[in-house]
């Protein structure tokens, strides 16, 4: 049996059939889009193609928001920035968001829960 493969094996070059196609390299290396870094997952054309226009995807990957957070930078760079209308791509771009750049996921492979962080000592001697 095998299910979920497509949806689980995003490490080669397979990408999902449901992503449009919009840059000529789409090399999928770790489930990182290789040349923007972005993570390979649903609504990733959508973002390479509203979303890197003017910045790098740097801007994306070294940022994480809540679902609410994220529409406020969409709204935010709509208001001053001259970002157009996402129209009905934005909940799929905001989906792509929520799910890879949340607070919970700064590592995909790292899960912060479980961790148990403890307090530098200061002032030790
Ligand atoms: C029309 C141009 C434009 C497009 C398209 C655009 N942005 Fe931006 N964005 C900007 C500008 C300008 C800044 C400010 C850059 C800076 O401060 O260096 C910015 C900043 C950001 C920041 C940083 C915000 C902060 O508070 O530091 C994020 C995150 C971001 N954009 C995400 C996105 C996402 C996600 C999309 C796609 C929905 C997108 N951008 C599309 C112009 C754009």
């Amino acid at each position: 049996m095998v299910k979920n493969l497509q949806k689980d094996n995003l490490n080669g070059d397979q990408i999902p059939e449901k992503m449009v196609q919009v840059s000529d390299n789409e090399e999928i290396r770790d489930s990182i889009h290789v040349v923007t870094g972005l993570i390979a997952d649903e609504g990733l054309n959508l973002v390479i193609a509203h979303c890197t226009g003017c910045h790098s995807a740097q801007l994306i990957t070294q940022n994480r928001a809540t679902k609410e957070g994220w529409v406020r930078v969409i709204r935010w760079m709509q208001e001053t920035q001259n970002l157009w209308d996402l129209g009905e791509s934005e909940e799929a771009i905001v989906n792509y968001l929520t799910k890879n750049y949340s607070p919970e996921h700064w590592g995909r492979r790292m899960p912060l829960k479980g961790i148990e962080w403890y307090e530098l000592e200061e002032g030790e001697n």
